[in-house]
């Protein structure tokens, strides 16, 4: 196996992120214990490493700490130190409030700041050098996401014998709202270090090609980028720069196996009689973020029940929200408004010991999840922005009885793929409410129509195929098996 750890230190696999996969938690008495990230990111990657033993160099999710390197589920983890500041200033600033929201169609207003750039530049740098000190020699070093743009120019300018791939997990966005950034040259440049730029739809991959022709003058290929196949080129010097369109997924046949088995189907159950077993079960599951669209959601529920489509003796939603980002002002407001719209809806419809909105502020462990999933009659993924969007996938993977039916918003990546699925415009409130209602009275032989189609798709693409699209166009053209 090419990616295992050689005895001379050096990794030949080696996956960057800022994530580590695990996130370094210190409990109030004192205590610490690593639990799993949150995120699309981390659910995706963590699996297919643990199948092709590698390295990755990531932050331990807490500022100030230093661990040495340690293996986990046969990875082994390379944690990178961030000081409090620079988790305020390249964390929760550059890449949480300026590129996040510049990035997701300026749902938010971006926030430009100097320093947060200058820590931003300081941190990759620091993440290049790591990966610089530990791979081998000609090893394949796979940058993701936004927080690391910067990371293959740097990177390949130390090690130029490395073979660097970079992916971006979140959408990249119109040519016009790029524009906006006062370092956007830089961060074109920075990822043209890479042999291989992946994005989830050809739409970023053109945009990206249209700004390297625009900020850098090079000249790329003019050919319309297909998923999979048929990357674009840019030549940088003597050196080929391919650009292509790889949509993400998920462990669709392990999520699968969890669904089926019989303690995930005895929660399911009981979950469903804990709610006070009601004709149908609405659910969400998200990070709390203000690109999900959590709010359009209960907004229909709230017009929905005020005229009477929906009865709140038989209907009850359940919300999960993973705890996101929550010193950055953004998330701090879109999380007050969305407890109060939750408890506005309960305050009118519910009775006691029944409410209509069961919302926890939690992560939920995988199993649990899936018990979830297979108890919800509809499921809501409404995001007004999302790169792909997991959690739809997740959902149609743990629907082995064929039951279930899924709204999604057209303005997730995962909507080009799941065209089964109830597409609603998230702007588009009555056009929510309608498929809501469409939803929860679906005729039961429909429902498994578009769930068998739903399932064909998720389980025939899943994230090893993604990850190993990725890696195989990665590779020098003439070893390339594609
Ligand atoms: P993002 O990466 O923006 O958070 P995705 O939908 O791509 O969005 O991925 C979210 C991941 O986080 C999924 O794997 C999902 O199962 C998980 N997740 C979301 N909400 C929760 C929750 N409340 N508890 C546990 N996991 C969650
Ligand atoms: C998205 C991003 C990831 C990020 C995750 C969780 O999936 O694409 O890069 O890790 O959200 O966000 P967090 O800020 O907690 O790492």
């Amino acid at each position: 196996d090419s990616t295992e750890i050689t005895n001379s230190g050096g990794a030949d696999f080696i996956v960057v992120a800022n994530r580590l996969p695990v996130d370094l938690e210190r409990l109030p008495d004192g205590t610490e214990r690593w639990k799993h990230s949150p995120g699309g990111l981390v659910s995706a990657l963590a699996p297919f490493l643990q199948r092709n033993s590698g390295a990755w160099v990531g932050w331990p999710g807490v500022p100030d700490v230093e661990v040495d390197k340690f293996s986990d589920d046969g990875i082994w983890l390379h944690p990178v130190t961030l000081t409090a500041q620079e988790v305020r200033d390249y964390y929760e600033g550059f890449s949480n409030a300026t590129l996040w929201p510049l990035y997701h169609d300026v749902v938010a207003t971006p926030v430009f700041d100097r320093g947060w750039w200058d820590s931003y530049v300081k941190v990759n740098r620091r993440f290049a050098d790591e990966c610089a000190k530990i791979a081998a020699d000609g090893a394949i070093v796979w940058v993701q996401d936004y927080q690391l743009q910067l990371v293959p120019a740097m990177l390949r300018e130390q090690r130029p014998d490395l073979r660097i791939g970079f992916f971006l997990h979140i959408p990249f966005p119109p040519t016009e709202l790029f524009m906006q950034l006062p370092w956007r040259a830089e961060i074109i440049r920075g990822l043209l270090g890479a042999d291989l730029v992946g994005f989830h739809r050809p739409g970023g991959a053109q945009n990206y090609l249209w700004l390297a022709r625009r900020l850098i003058g090079l000249e790329p290929s003019r050919g319309a980028v297909g998923v999979r196949t048929r990357p674009g080129v840019v030549q940088v010097g003597d050196r080929s720069v391919r650009v292509g369109a790889f949509p993400i997924s998920i462990d669709a046949s392990g999520l699968d196996a969890t669904a089926r088995s019989r303690d995930v189907i005895q929660r399911a159950r009981q979950l469903r009689a804990d709610l006070g077993n009601p004709r149908k079960i609405i659910l969400g599951v998200d990070r709390l973020d203000y690109t999900k669209g959590i709010d359009v959601r209960l907004y229909a529920l709230q017009e929905l029940l005020s005229e009477g489509r929906i009865d709140p003796s038989e209907v009850v939603m359940v919300q999960l929200a993973t705890p996101s980002r929550e010193r950055v002002e953004h998330y701090q407001r879109m999380r007050g408004e969305i407890e109060q719209v939750v408890s506005r809806i309960n305050g009118e419809f519910a009775r006691v010991g029944h409410p209509v909105v069961h919302y926890l502020h939690q992560s939920i462990d995988r199993k649990e999840l899936a018990a979830f999933f297979s108890a919800a009659d509809v499921m809501l993924v409404t995001p007004v922005r999302d790169g792909m969007n997991l959690v739809c996938k997740e959902y149609v993977a743990c629907r082995h009885d064929l039951g279930g039916a899924l709204v999604l918003s057209e303005f997730a990546g995962a909507a080009s793929e799941l065209t089964s699925a109830f597409l609603v415009n998230p702007h588009d409130l009555d056009g929510v409410k309608n498929a809501m209602v469409s939803a929860l009275e679906l005729d039961p032989a429909e429902g498994r129509r578009r769930m068998r189609a739903l399932r064909r798709q998720v389980l025939t693409h899943d994230v090893d195929r993604w990850a190993r699209s990725f890696l195989d166009a990665l590779q020098p053209r003439q070893e390339q098996t594609l």
